[in-house]
């Protein structure tokens, strides 16, 4: 039975709960039926260009059958088996993961970059038990950053607006400011505000006694919390900090992973070595659920005791499935052989130099990224920083929308600072899509009004 698009509607206001929704207004929604490239398909027949891929996901593009030829493939010939036991795309892809990381890690696998936060802190805690000190149980991240939304990724994530109304949560999760180089004090420059920043969780690790401390954990560069870009030299200095005092460095890569901000791992743009990195999304480019969470050698080899309570007591059924393992060692394949953390770091240059006549107008504050993810932070006042209202932010997403480009923003994360745009568009986007999201923006931006005042 064809079903006319507000039928489709109709049924979606009453069977399906929207994440980050509650009970549906008379507010539309958009209902994807296809996507090509850079390009998805409503059931209206209204093109977007998805400058979110997804949810920072997509980030081979829509339309690869080869993705789904390899899942196809392996369902075929074997479907499932759990990984108390073994199969071939586990390991196929643990050695490839392994290459890219560039380093000597095993890979626990598991469905979404929540749970692979999740096991990270599960075997920080035992690392340290078994390691001898079993009173580090407590983990450092910063305000602003996204972890996830089960009780613990949760409880780590930064963002009170996220957590309000379902805490209280895992205790043990303290958090830091983030560097936010827009609202660098004057009186440092880049580099001091870097080392001031990682300063701060040396001072909270010192407070807290350092014996007492696991882990920290974050991302490369805050994304979903505001594109906050940090000085180069923080996440050394952090590093450098975590080995003083025998905290361990988990690096969320789940959305800077993959080629996102221009390197295979967002961590290799700083020169760093995490003991423990989790991703998600772009691993299979959101073709099929898939997450991991990569241990440092050292770390697995605490676990080799034989003792009762000295293996990793976890388990997922449909962690690390053949199919979705299968779908990512092909979607590196892709982005090997097109070359697309390179393109993402060349692109994402370009993007920048187009987008800088933005920084004229006077609700832009500051137009910022790295690879292809932007940031464009909205400004009721520019000498004063002051955020724009979410009004203002919601006037220019819609305006992108009904012009053919879907932006994001970093909605309901800290109060008062929900005024930042997000792009980060699939890293195989063609030239001609890069400037039609150039060009989009611009006009969107006309239309908004010159001062706070006016749109509010
Ligand atoms: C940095 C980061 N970590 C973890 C997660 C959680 O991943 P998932 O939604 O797959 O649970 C997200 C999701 O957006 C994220 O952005």
């Amino acid at each position: 039975m064809i079903q006319s698009a507000r039928e489709w509607l109709e049924k979606d206001r009453r069977y399906v709960w929207h994440a980050m929704s509650g009970y549906p207004s008379g507010a539309s929604t958009l209902v994807i039926e296809q996507g090509d490239g850079a390009w998805i398909t409503d059931i209206e027949g209204n093109r977007y260009l998805d400058g979110m891929s997804g949810l920072w996901c997509v980030n081979v593009g829509y339309g690869r059958e080869e993705l789904a030829r390899a899942a196809y493939e392996q369902l075929v010939k074997m479907p499932f088996y759990p990984l108390t036991r073994g199969h071939l795309p586990a390991i196929e892809l643990g050695e490839k993961l392994n290459e890219w990381l560039a380093g000597e890690y095993a890979f626990f696998y598991s469905n979404s970059g929540s749970e692979a936060n999740e096991i990270a802190f599960k075997v920080a805690r035992q690392f340290h038990q078994q390691n001898g000190e079993p009173e580090r149980w407590k983990f450092v991240s910063r305000y602003r950053a996204y972890h996830g939304q089960t009780m613990g990724a949760l409880a780590a994530t930064g963002q009170a607006q996220r957590k309000y109304r379902y805490e209280p949560l895992a205790p043990g999760f303290l958090h830091v400011p983030p560097p936010d180089s827009y609202r660098r004090p004057d009186e440092l420059d880049p580099e001091a505000y870097g080392r001031e920043c990682a300063r701060d969780i040396e001072r909270l690790i010192q407070w807290e006694l350092p014996e007492t401390v696991a882990a920290v954990i974050l991302e490369p560069i805050i994304t979903g919390g505001g594109i906050l870009i940090p000085p180069d030299n923080y996440l050394p200095a952090v590093k450098e900090i975590c080995e003083r005092y025998g905290v361990l460095l988990i690096v969320d890569e789940v959305i800077c992973g993959f080629g996102r901000i221009g390197t295979r791992f967002g961590h290799q743009s700083y020169g760093i070595e995490p003991d423990i990195v989790t991703m998600a999304k772009g691993i299979t480019s959101a073709y099929s659920p898939l997450s991991a969470t990569a241990v440092s050698q050292r770390i697995y080899e605490a676990f080799a005791g034989s003792g009762e309570y000295e293996r990793l007591r976890h388990v997922n059924t449909f962690g690390g499935h053949p199919a979705s393992c299968a779908v990512a060692i092909r979607n590196m394949q892709i982005m090997e052989d097109e070359e697309l953390p390179e393109r993402s770091a060349e692109l994402g240059e370009r993007l920048l130099k187009d987008l800088s006549e933005l920084g004229e107008h006077p609700q832009v504050g500051d137009v910022r990224g790295k690879g292809l993810l932007v940031g464009i932070e909205l400004v009721s006042e520019k000498q004063s920083k002051r955020p724009a209202s979410p009004q203002t932010v919601a006037a220019f997403v819609s305006g992108c929308q009904k012009r053919g480009l879907i932006v994001g923003k970093n909605g309901d994360t800290a109060a008062g600072y929900n005024n930042v745009v997000t792009l980060a568009p699939p890293l195989s986007l063609t030239e001609g899509d890069l400037e039609f999201i150039g060009e989009t923006l611009k006009r969107s931006l006309e239309d908004l009004p010159e001062s706070a005042e006016e749109s509010e």
